[in-house]
């Protein structure tokens, strides 16, 4: 009786509603699918795509007050009777508030603050030199600032570039301009964009340390919008390498090797909303906005104070159980506890990157 009862009944549909049914569903699985093809598609990068090598972790040991002996001992390493010298490198675009926060992380340990800017984007359209026109606001790292202009390829409205290529030529530029700023074997240089700041403990055992790898990656925390919205611990372009003659300006992988929690990764941690549409249209990744209204003034500020995606993508996981965790709105965290110090300084003036001030200033 029972076993009878679950078996499944046979009725028979009408073939006419059958056809209708595939008549509606089919055409609207293959609009759904053309118009959202690349959520799809990242929806199932898990199928598709392989994860990279995965990183040799090096821990890295730091609290306050602990002499650079021990921390260097603690590492396997030892210290060195003098420091290196250090040279950072990065080529700006118009990330000015993560610059100044930058510049006052690092400047007590660097020798040189090399800075390269473009006067196109990636994509070919004349830009503003943010740098060179706001310079006054840091008149305070002058004597150590290494600036040049690289003259960018102007590309027509209609005709395409490929923005990886300029952005190649670029770092082609930046090694000269370091070797002009005085580089030399053995010197320290990071390798990073200006909103990936390594931490100054971190500097400090670059500097202090024998017995370093000669190239690592740097492991940042990384936010979206402030530091208020903490998305994980997945930005590892940055690099730190004791300069060599085989060292070339890069921002991709480069060894297994990546040093934990060295720093911080504040992405689109603008200011002003035209900021957030200037680099929404600028950089290598443009292709991304794919509807005008994405540059909506009011659509971006409602999108940065919830902590959503301002291209409407899905996060970029390698297996389902990652990508179904990062779906969704970045959950709010309410620590300003281990952040830049000239942050915590100068909240009034940081306000819109701490805890409660999404909101930007309209003008
Ligand atoms: C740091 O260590 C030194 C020597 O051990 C000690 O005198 C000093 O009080 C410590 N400072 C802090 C802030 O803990
Ligand atoms: C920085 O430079 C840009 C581009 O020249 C300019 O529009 C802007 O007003 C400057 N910002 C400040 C704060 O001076
Ligand atoms: C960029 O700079 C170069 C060299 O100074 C100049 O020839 C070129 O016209 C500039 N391009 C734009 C778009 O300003």
């Amino acid at each position: 009786m029972a076993i009878r009862s679950l078996r499944p009944t046979h009725r028979r549909t009408p073939p006419k509603f059958f056809c209708l049914i595939l008549l509606i569903v089919v055409p609207t699985c293959i609009f759904g699918i053309y118009t959202n093809y690349p959520k799809i598609s990242y929806f199932f990068r898990p199928l598709w795509d392989k994860p990279p090598t995965p990183f040799i972790r090096l821990p890295h040991y730091y609290a306050e007050n602990v002499t650079m002996d021990h921390l260097c001992r603690l590492h396997g390493w030892s210290l060195r009777a003098e420091p290196r010298r250090v040279f950072d490198g990065i080529i700006f675009s118009n990330e000015l508030d993560m610059l100044d926060i930058r510049w006052h992380e690092l400047y007590p340990y660097v020798t040189k603050l090399v800075i390269l800017e473009a006067n196109t984007t990636f994509t070919g359209i004349p830009k503003p030199l943010f740098f060179a026109s706001n310079r006054s606001r840091f008149a305070f790292a002058e004597e150590k600032v290494v600036h040049d202009i690289f003259p960018g390829i102007v590309v027509p409205r209609g005709s395409r570039t490929d923005p990886f290529e300029l952005e190649k030529k670029q770092r082609i530029a930046m090694n000269a301009l370091l070797r002009h700023a005085g580089i030399s074997y053995g010197d320290v240089l990071i390798m990073s964009d200006t909103d990936e700041i390594p931490s100054p403990h971190t500097v400090k055992l670059l500097q202090w340390c024998d017995g370093i790898p000669s190239t690592m990656h740097l492991e940042l925390k990384h936010y979206m919008y402030s530091f208020e919205f903490p998305v994980d611990y997945s930005s590892w372009r940055a690099t730190s390498h004791i300069y060599g003659p085989r060292t070339f300006y890069q921002h991709s992988r480069q060894t297994n090797y990546l040093f934990s929690d060295a720093g911080w990764h504040c992405s689109f941690c603008f200011q002003h909303i035209e900021d957030f549409v200037f680099k929404m249209t600028a950089y290598s990744h443009a292709d991304r906005v794919k509807r005008r209204e994405f540059l909506n003034y009011a659509r971006i500020q409602k999108l940065i104070c919830r902590g959503d995606d301002l291209f409407d993508m899905l996060p970029e996981e390698y297996s389902f159980k990652e990508l179904i965790k990062k779906m969704g709105p970045i959950p709010r965290s309410t620590s300003a506890v281990h952040l830049p110090a000239y942050l915590i300084k100068n909240v009034d003036k940081f306000r819109f990157l701490l805890p409660g001030g999404c909101i930007r200033p309209q003008d």
